[in-house]
């Protein structure tokens, strides 16, 4: 099953060097490849409408302020069962609660810095997909 999902690296993960780590980890799985891939400081109307669901939770405001703060690196990965193998890899939301050998449970501490956003189904990904990469075809 070929998939494709979208990936950021946030502005902490960019900020702490931690790119080259994080992209080794999703490029080693086999037969994974990236189809897109670059380096953007994001606009709110994108962040507003990426995170719309989020709307007027207590976090919302936070969060679009942090991932503000600096660039990110925006990524489109394409393969076998990547939508499920990318969020395996990037463990939950709360860095403590993730396991060691996942991207957060191994470099995160923090709930907003959590270094790392993947699409969470593919209904999600192919919304986030039209955001980030409207012309991908
Ligand atoms: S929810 O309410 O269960 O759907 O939330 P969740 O899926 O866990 O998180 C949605 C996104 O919000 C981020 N988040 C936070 N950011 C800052 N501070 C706090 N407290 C916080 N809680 C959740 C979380 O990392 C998700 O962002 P992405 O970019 O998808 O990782």
């Amino acid at each position: 099953m070929t998939q494709r999902t979208l990936v950021l690296l946030k502005p902490d993960a960019v900020r702490r060097n931690l790119v080259g780590e994080i992209l080794g980890r999703i490029e080693a799985k086999a037969g994974w490849t990236f189809a897109g891939l670059e380096l953007r400081q994001l606009d709110r109307a994108t962040l507003e409408q990426h995170y719309e669901e989020h709307i007027g939770k207590p976090f919302y405001e936070p969060l679009v302020e942090f991932m503000l703060s600096g660039p990110v690196v925006v990524l489109v990965v394409e393969g076998e069962r990547v939508i499920e193998g990318v969020r395996r890899l990037t463990g939950p939301t709360d860095p403590i609660a993730a396991e060691p050998g996942s991207i957060r449970g191994d470099f995160g501490t923090i709930v907003r810095e959590n270094l790392i956003h993947a699409s969470d189904s593919e209904e999600s990904a192919i919304r986030e997909l039209k955001i980030f990469f409207p012309g991908l075809s």
